[in-house]
């Protein structure tokens, strides 16, 4: 099923276009578009919908709207964390610049718009008041996350309602959306974002992680961003809680210094975090929020159509990319 719809996904977001002049501005689009990723918010409204329904070709415009919006807000966070890759190759400031990635978004965004105005009347009204709470949501989140990068302490649970914002909501509106197309039940349509609000927390648990852990050419972006802009990830806030003595002063040195060698930060952060245990804590802590998003997933009023929508939310607690 999620192979099916999968591939439903990328012909369909191949087939979709934005414009055409001028070519500096959409050609990025196109760039960042094809360059793959997991598809997995599209996939979510796809698995989703078919709780309810049987034909999710009626909805892959919408599913593929959200694609569009998530890689609108990479271009734009990309710009924002200064990264230099994303799904294995240059982002886009740095192939073409900086002006450019942000009128590439901003169209972006725009079209996303005009994909959601195909809705049926009795349902756009609904779809974009969810939608701009999400949008909303996900810029307070990318806020928040920017402003942490030069506070010297901040709470887990800062940390936590940060990253419901820069990241869940998309994930529970995905869910959402599917289910508002389909007609589900508003019980269901509650508990599925509910659920992408909880996998979400945990995709992003598992997000800062890989940034840490994770094997460069699977996971496709640069390994050490995090440390290197001193992002308050789950990671750093516990190993900040953990350290004592020498371990403490030294990540307090890192994490003032202003002139330092990158490769050098990385490696001796990457080695505080391996002797404090914060791997194990950071998997543990993911898998809570990963289990309150499968119990909501076994509580909706479909259980017995729900086993692909959890498989799949399985497979994302154990993604390596
Ligand atoms: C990256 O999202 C941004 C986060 C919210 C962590 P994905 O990990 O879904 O990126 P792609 O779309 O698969 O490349
Ligand atoms: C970004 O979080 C979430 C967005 C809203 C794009 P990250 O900054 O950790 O995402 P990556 O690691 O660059 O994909
Ligand atoms: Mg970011
Ligand atoms: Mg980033
Ligand atoms: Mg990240």
């Amino acid at each position: 099923m999620v192979e099916s719809y999968l591939s439903l996904i990328e012909k369909r977001i191949h087939g979709q276009h934005f414009g055409s002049t001028p070519s500096s501005l959409y050609e990025p689009i196109r760039y960042i578009m094809s360059l793959g990723g997991k598809r997995i918010r599209p996939l979510l409204t796809l698995l989703a919908y078919s709780l309810y329904k049987d034909n999710p070709r009626m909805i892959l415009k919408y599913a593929a709207a959200i694609e569009a919006f998530h890689n609108f807000t990479l271009m734009h966070d990309d710009i924002m964390d200064k990264a230099p890759l994303r799904r294995g190759q240059k982002t886009v400031h740095e192939k073409w610049n900086t002006n450019t990635a942000i009128l590439a978004g901003d169209v972006m965004l725009v079209k996303v718009y005009d994909i959601f105005l195909d809705l049926p009347p009795r349902k756009l009204q609904k779809v974009i008041a969810l939608f701009n709470e999400c949008a909303a949501g996900v810029c307070e989140g990318q806020q928040w996350d920017m402003e942490f990068e030069s506070r010297r302490t901040v709470t887990q649970v800062e940390y936590i309602n940060m990253i419901r914002l820069k990241t869940a909501v998309l994930l529970g509106f995905s869910l959402e959306l599917g289910s508002v197309l389909a007609d589900g039940p508003p019980s269901d349509q509650k508990r599925l974002r509910k659920a992408g609000i909880n996998l979400g927390i945990g995709f992003q648990l598992k997000d800062d992680l890989l940034d840490v852990y994770g094997d460069k050419k699977k996971f496709g972006k640069q390994v050490g961003g995090d440390i290197i802009a001193n992002k308050k990830t789950f990671l750093l806030i516990k190993a900040v809680s953990k350290a004592k003595g020498n371990d403490a002063r030294e990540l307090k040195q890192w994490l003032r210094a202003r002139k330092f060698d990158s490769q050098k930060k990385v490696k001796a952060i990457t080695s505080l975090y391996d002797k404090l245990g914060i791997q194990s804590l950071t998997e543990k802590k993911a898998n809570e929020y990963f289990e309150r998003g499968f119990s909501e997933l076994r509580n909706l009023s479909v259980k017995a159509k729900a086993n692909p929508l959890i498989q799949f939310a399985l497979d994302l607690a154990a993604r390596q990319k």
